[in-house]
């Protein structure tokens, strides 16, 4: 019989100990061993000191794959699913020739979320000869430990390279290291930068996650993102590649912005705003002329 005094996420928490359906509480009593019910106890225990569900399981899934999360790194949402399936759609476009190399760049990468899902997908194609390189980077070593954790478990083959630094520098420092055939190469930036105000960031749902993935600073939330649209202005090396395409994630009150200070740094960028399923603007891309 169901017992009727458990939340929801008490009963995704059990159905998790127990490995069944939340469906199976309906038709079946429940024995937990002790082992269980300790592990339930302290699940529930979290849930009362308000931890969100992924954070006492410990995992999320994202675009179809399960990673690892804790307090270190930002739950990932699904409105960034929205990102790596746009993403995903350029670099189908890209030529598949063995002489074209492709740069992934996920900038604050969190869990990797983003840039795991994008490795994924590309070891499902069979045939790609294109060289692709892909890279993830934080500001946060501890993120970057959850990063490289989910990179091991959910790849078989591609590798990403994890970089600690602020924004985009340790990629510039990548590239300019690297042979850059400007003709040649493709360049994917894709970036969900903290973009919460200070005054956002008191919703209870979120208290638990780390207020570096969440605060965007002045500028309604904005100020992180535009510094890194800022550092992309300068880095020659992407004006000259055969595609740079950079791809934002913004808050729901940030379009107007977002294109503003794309355009102000890139007079003649190719801008494209995409609303999410609730209808508010949540990704900018632009690539560069
Ligand atoms: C909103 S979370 C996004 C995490 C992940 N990309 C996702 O979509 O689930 C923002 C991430 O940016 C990182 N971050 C914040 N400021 C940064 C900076 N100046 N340079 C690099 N990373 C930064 C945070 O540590 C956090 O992991």
């Amino acid at each position: 019989m169901k017992p009727i005094f458990y939340s929801e996420e008490e009963e995704m928490l059990l159905s998790e100990i127990i490995k069944k359906p939340r469906e199976f509480f309906i038709t079946h009593k429940i024995n937990l061993s002790p082992g269980r019910q300790k592990m339930f106890a302290r699940g529930k225990n979290m849930l009362a000191k308000g931890f969100p569900l992924a954070y006492v399981l410990g995992f999320k899934w994202f675009f179809g794959n399960k990673f690892s999360v804790n307090p270190n790194v930002l739950i990932p949402r699904p409105e960034t699913e929205l990102l790596v399936e746009d993403v995903w759609e350029q670099i189908r476009k890209i030529p598949k020739d063995k002489n074209n190399k492709i740069i992934i760049a996920d900038v604050g990468t969190g869990s990797g979320a983003i840039v795991i899902s994008i490795a994924k997908e590309l070891e499902k194609i069979r045939g790609d000869a294109r060289n692709i390189y892909l890279m993830g980077t934080d500001i946060s070593g501890e993120a970057l430990k959850v990063a490289k954790t989910n990179a091991r478990a959910i790849l078989r083959r591609k590798k990403i390279k994890f970089l600690k630094g602020n924004l985009a520098m340790p990629i510039f420092s990548e590239l300019r290291r690297s042979s850059f055939q400007p003709e040649k190469t493709f360049i994917i930036i894709t970036a969900n930068l903290p973009y919460l105000s200070k005054k956002e960031l008191v919703a209870p749902s979120i208290k638990k996650e780390p207020k570096s993935a969440l605060l965007g600073g002045k500028q309604k939330g904005f100020e992180t993102i535009a510094r890194f649209i800022g550092q992309i202005a300068k880095e020659n090396k992407l004006q000259s590649a055969a595609l740079a395409s950079v791809f934002l994630e913004i808050n729901y009150n940030q379009a107007r912005m977002a294109k503003k200070t794309i355009r102000e740094n890139f007079p003649r960028a190719k801008i494209k705003l995409k609303k999410d399923l609730a209808g508010f603007y949540r990704l900018a891309n632009f690539e560069l002329p």
